[in-house]
């Protein structure tokens, strides 16, 4: 059996069937780059700790350099992983007397650990990019809309005038708290399990402290059987993609009610569109229901890697290998529904006038009314409210006359002699007026608006140089690993 890992305690090999059953290679794709600065990090720690000699360290550092030029498709794929089925290639290429001595003091347990966090961080990295892109594309939106009216609903029914712009900053804000949360597993997923071997680390001298460093590791997991053996930071990680992907459903959904002719207050662009196969007139927002439909995905992901989690005993158990898959289905439909909701924002047209129109629809105003009666009456605000309900059975335009009507027929006494005047009534009933007013913190006023905006693209800034050190810290760290490489093997990376 040339199989160089079942040779020994093993005596028959596995049908197909089998190896489709047991291989992780196709999701192993996702970390065949990680695994080979895992190896190189590894061996060049194995020489300086006088573990191996200078050449084999040099000869194993050009084979995967050569490895890392064929690429994935060189590999034998018939292997159980990717780890087992690099190593042989690098037998193949240096000999086993050389390449048979890279994994001393080494287990795929801390390897698949150390590729999947090294993976998932640039994954993290990258969404929190295109988070921040998103974040920007609904700020700039609302800061062409502060003074579009719109109704805003409470249980989907009219509920009170308010600005596009209040509208979208509030979505703002979510995609804010998401990045914030990606931020947080990012600290947790950068930590290096390297070193832990099976579970119970290794009697190799081993220096984890330099592996960490040269693979841009912010900390060591500092016990060797949970380093292997956790996979919260993966649950961590979906969960926040999760949340993401529930915020961004919330904005599908809105903007395919508000694509319909009933509301007709947006319409997405033709490259975000889909049409039908029988009906030529349709132009159908296709894009938001599959984010909408994604969301799904992702938290099957999340329950899926909390169900294969659950109830496992220390330390690794193969269970884990089927945990992976769903972090990379979660991370690569979130990272693509981010962009895509970006881009249908970002292009999509404002029938302004449709919104205004249907900003006062439904008595949106009636609070403010209420407000006003309280304000210049000095009456309460449950028997103002009690008035401008009897008011809300009409058309949602009262007159002074007929608030006074009501009035009297409540209180016993008419409101225009408490102080209440028709110009009152008027700017009360008026949309643009009820926004003006609502100028505390975090209200829909303009000018509050406004500022909200600056405030916020303020914290951007921070968050862009927060991801900015964080990205540097990992390339520095690598272009060192690489350097040294390059010392040992001569060749440029
Ligand atoms: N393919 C495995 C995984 O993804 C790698 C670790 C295998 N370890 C083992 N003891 N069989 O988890």
């Amino acid at each position: 059996m040339s199989d160089i890992l079942r040779r020994g305690r093993l005596t028959s090999t596995p049908d197909e069937d089998m190896i489709n059953f047991t291989s992780s290679m196709s999701a192993d794709k996702w970390i065949f780059e990680a695994d080979i600065l895992v190896d190189m990090a590894h061996t060049v720690m194995l020489h300086e700790q006088g573990i191996i000699k200078e050449k084999d360290c040099s000869s194993i550092l050009g084979g995967l350099l050569k490895i890392k030029e064929e690429g994935i498709g060189k590999l034998d794929h018939s292997y159980e992983d990717i780890h087992i089925s690099l190593e042989s290639r690098l037998i193949d290429i240096v000999g086993e007397d050389t390449g048979g001595r890279m994994h001393s003091g080494r287990s795929r347990n801390d390897e698949v650990a150390t590729c999947i966090r090294i993976r998932l961080r640039d994954e993290l990295l990258s969404l929190m990019e295109e988070l921040i892109v998103l974040r920007m594309t609904l700020l700039e939106k609302a800061s062409e809309n502060t003074e579009t009216l719109m109704p805003g609903f409470t249980h989907l029914q009219h509920a009170q005038p308010t600005t596009f712009a209040h509208h979208l900053v509030a979505h703002s804000d979510a995609i804010g708290r998401d990045i914030e949360r990606i931020i947080g597993a990012f600290s947790r997923v950068n930590k290096c399990p390297l070193g832990s071997a099976a579970f119970a680390s290794t009697g190799f001298d081993l220096d984890r402290e330099r592996t960490r460093s040269l693979l841009g590791f912010d900390d060591l997991l500092g016990n060797s059987m949970d380093a292997v053996s956790t996979r919260d930071f993966l649950i961590e990680s979906a969960s926040a993609m999760a949340n993401i992907m529930v915020n961004l459903s919330k904005m599908a959904e809105e903007i395919i009610i508000w694509s319909s002719s009933e509301f007709s207050f947006v319409e997405l662009d033709d490259m975000y569109a889909s049409t039908s196969s029988i009906m030529p007139q349709k132009k159908n927002p296709d894009s938001a229901e599959l984010v909408r439909g994604k969301a799904g995905t992702v938290i099957g992901s999340l329950m899926a890697l909390l169900s294969l989690c659950k109830a496992l005993p220390l330390s690794y158990n193969r269970d884990l290998q089927e945990a992976t898959p769903n972090m990379w289905r979660a991370v690569e439909t979130t990272r693509s529904a981010v962009r895509i909701t970006k881009g249908m924002i970002a292009t999509m047209k404002i029938n302004t006038e449709s919104m205004a129109e249907k900003s006062v629809l439904g008595f949106t105003t009636a609070t403010e009314l209420a407000d006003t009666l309280v304000r210049t009456a000095g009456i309460p605000f449950r028997t103002a409210h009690q008035i401008v309900g009897v008011l809300a059975r009409g058309n949602g335009r009262p007159t002074l006359d007929e608030i006074d009507a009501v009035a009297q027929s409540i209180l016993g006494e008419s409101l225009s002699e408490r102080g209440l005047t028709g110009d009152m009534v008027k700017e009360a009933l008026d949309p643009v007026m009820n926004i003006r007013r609502r100028a505390i913190t975090g209200g829909p006023a303009p000018d509050e608006v406004r500022r909200a905006i600056k405030v916020r693209q303020e914290e951007i800034k921070n968050t862009q140089s927060t991801i900015e050190s964080l990205n540097r810290s990992v390339e520095d760290a690598l272009n060192i690993l690489f350097s040294v490489v390059e010392g040992y093997t001569g060749k440029e990376i």
